[in-house]
């Protein structure tokens, strides 16, 4: 399995922190926010990463992360997305990087307490198809929202009016190499995006999606400066990417 880390996007929601910087080198915490995802990859046995960058900055990742030695990567490569098309446009963009292999795809601006090496473990089993993560949230008017039935994920709605559930779609997602060939057949979102809800519901109408729940706190630190906040706190108190008990 091969990781794709984003860090593209306008960064908009945190203007203007972000005014002359791309979001995912502010600080959360004690260390910029791209070391999570990254720290993410590397305690689930993720070797080989590629890192997503766009907008102005994209040259100051290599100077802060260089190769990814320092974080244990065989090798970390880079590419840079034009504009800011959409999660699923810069998942595109990992199809030679991945060669065949399946990814995990993880949003540079998400954080969560625990490692997921238990779910990497599961979608290896799985064999094929793609695994989604859940979050139970105050807020899902804010993300992706599952409609459940029982276990099951029937529908996946991006940022609905009237959530069906309080169940969020966390930006860590696990696919197969069949990824690349669904990324070609989408047409831009109302907001002018290729959308990985759409991507996901894909998976589920052709009965490939897994959903696995999240233990501890998850932050999707990018969300707006009350979430960014609330992600910094979190961390000081809690840590980051911990072994499950
Ligand atoms: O955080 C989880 C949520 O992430 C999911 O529940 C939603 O289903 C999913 O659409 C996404 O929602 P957001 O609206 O919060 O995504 P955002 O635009 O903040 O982008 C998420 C990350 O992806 C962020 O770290 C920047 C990166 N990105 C985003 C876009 C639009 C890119 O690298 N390129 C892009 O074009």
């Amino acid at each position: 399995m091969k990781g794709v880390i984003l860090a593209g996007g306008t960064g908009s929601r945190l203007f203007p922190l972000t005014k002359v910087t791309n979001k995912h080198l502010l600080p959360v915490y004690d260390k910029p926010m791209i070391y999570y995802p990254l720290e993410c990859m590397a305690k689930a046995g993720i070797e080989e990463v590629l890192l997503v960058t766009g907008g102005n900055n994209s040259g100051d990742f290599i100077r802060l992360l260089g190769n990814g030695h320092e974080f244990g990567f065989k090798n970390l490569n880079y590419t840079y997305q034009d504009g800011a098309g959409g999660i699923a446009q810069a998942l595109g963009l990992a199809e030679r990087f991945a060669d065949g292999d399946s990814i995990c795809l993880i949003l540079g601006d998400n954080i969560l307490e625990y490692s997921i090496r238990e779910s990497v473990k599961r979608f290896r089993h799985q064999g094929q198809g793609a695994k989604i993560l859940l979050s139970k949230v105050e807020n899902p008017k804010a993300y992706g929202v599952a409609e459940m039935d029982g276990e099951r994920v029937v529908r996946i709605v991006e940022k609905p009016k009237e959530p069906k559930s309080n169940m969020a779609v966390i930006g860590i997602y696990f696919y197969d190499s069949k990824v690349f060939e669904i990324v070609k057949t989408l047409k831009p979102s109302a907001r002018n995006e290729l959308e990985i809800t759409d991507v996901n519901n894909a998976y589920i109408d052709r009965g490939e999606m897994t959903a696995d729940p999240v233990n501890g706190f998850w932050a999707d630190a990018g969300e707006n400066i009350d979430f960014y906040l609330k992600a910094c706190n979190a961390i000081a108190q809690n840590g980051a990417n911990k072994e499950t008990a």
